[in-house]
């Protein structure tokens, strides 16, 4: 764990020194072929929203990400994932009466508690006894596979995982074309992402899909590059990992004010800050590679290690 403390040390410490020459170019996301490869309609990209430190903004970047994509003409579906607080529901005063818990109990099928929204998207709940996927029965699991097809039909699902490392999390971000870092500019945060950043180089074996980073709640452009370079930059050092900083969103009182009226702020206020910086993220998104094959069904294969 000595590179670990180091590289904290290094998160940390003085600006200046730690950082290895200037690159002003890091920030920027290598811009490949356009997002949609050909004229393949069916294609799924499976988005995962994680951070190391709970509290970060990872549902409200979720919801409003959807929400930012379905004005933009896609089907998406926000899957929460976060098995503690289900909150995505909340963010949007809905009230499921079912979750992912009943579909895998066999109770219910996908198309049942799927939720339409105001808002142009759907939303999956997630249950709070749906505990390990890993340990799901093989009955389950085979019942959980077809049902998670059914989700084929969307352009893009979001999922909205819980703070830190459960199996589930790991799962999740393994098996999805995206992982989406969330930190804040507290130095608390700023270790946690890294944090978890490590675990997931460490942990996932073929980790073969784009590490991305946000950058929440800044004062300005400049403090989100300037925390996302010090990521990306340990992230190289130690663990030889390319993170892409995807941008930042400012601080905005919008922001809570929308959780307190359940109303989210891209629609209740389409024109602040915040709304602004959502909207730039999906172009940031949308310029990146995604090197999808066989959409859903290599998510599936991945996230139960079989088909
Ligand atoms: N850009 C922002 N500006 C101001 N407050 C924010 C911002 N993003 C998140 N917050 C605040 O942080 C709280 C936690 O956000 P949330 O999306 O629930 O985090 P997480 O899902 O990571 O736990 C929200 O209630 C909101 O008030
Ligand atoms: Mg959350």
């Amino acid at each position: 764990m000595e590179d670990q403390a180091q590289a904290l040390r290094e998160i940390m410490g003085a600006r200046p020194q730690s950082a290895r020459p200037e690159s002003p170019g890091a920030a920027q996301p290598t811009t490949q072929a356009g997002a949609r490869g050909g004229g393949d309609a069916k294609k799924t990209r499976i988005i995962a929203v994680a951070s190391g430190k709970g509290g970060v903004g990872k549902t409200n970047l979720s919801v409003n990400l959807a929400i930012a994509y379905a004005q933009l003409g896609k089907r998406v579906v926000v899957m929460d994932a976060d098995l503690g607080l289900a909150n995505v529901n909340v963010m949007l005063n809905m009230i499921p009466k079912y979750n992912l818990y009943h579909v895998i109990r066999k109770q219910k099928t996908m198309r049942d508690i799927i939720l339409d929204t105001e808002y142009g998207i759907r939303i999956v709940a997630g249950a709070s006894g749906f505990s390990k996927i890993a340990n799901l029965s093989e009955e389950e699991r085979q019942n959980f596979i077809g049902e998670l097809y059914t989700l084929s039909e969307a352009d893009i699902i979001i999922i909205d995982t819980s703070a830190g490392v459960s199996s589930n999390v790991l799962s999740f971000i393994a098996a999805a074309d995206d992982a989406i870092i969330v930190t804040t500019p507290e130095p608390t945060a700023i270790t946690d992402a890294y944090g978890i950043i490590k675990i997931i180089a460490t942990e996932i074996e073929n980790l073969n899909i784009g590490l991305k980073l946000v950058v929440n709640r800044v004062k300005s452009v400049t403090e989100g590059r300037r925390v996302a370079e010090r990521i990306i930059n340990i992230s190289g050092q130690f663990l030889n990992l390319k993170v892409e900083y995807l941008g930042c969103i400012y601080d905005d009182p919008v922001v809570p004010a929308g959780v307190v009226r359940q109303r989210p702020f891209i629609v209740a206020e389409p024109k602040s800050k915040a709304a602004i910086s959502v909207h730039h993220l999906v172009g940031r998104i949308e310029k990146t590679e995604f090197a999808d094959d066989k959409g859903i069904g290599r998510f599936i294969k991945k996230l139960f290690g079989k088909e």
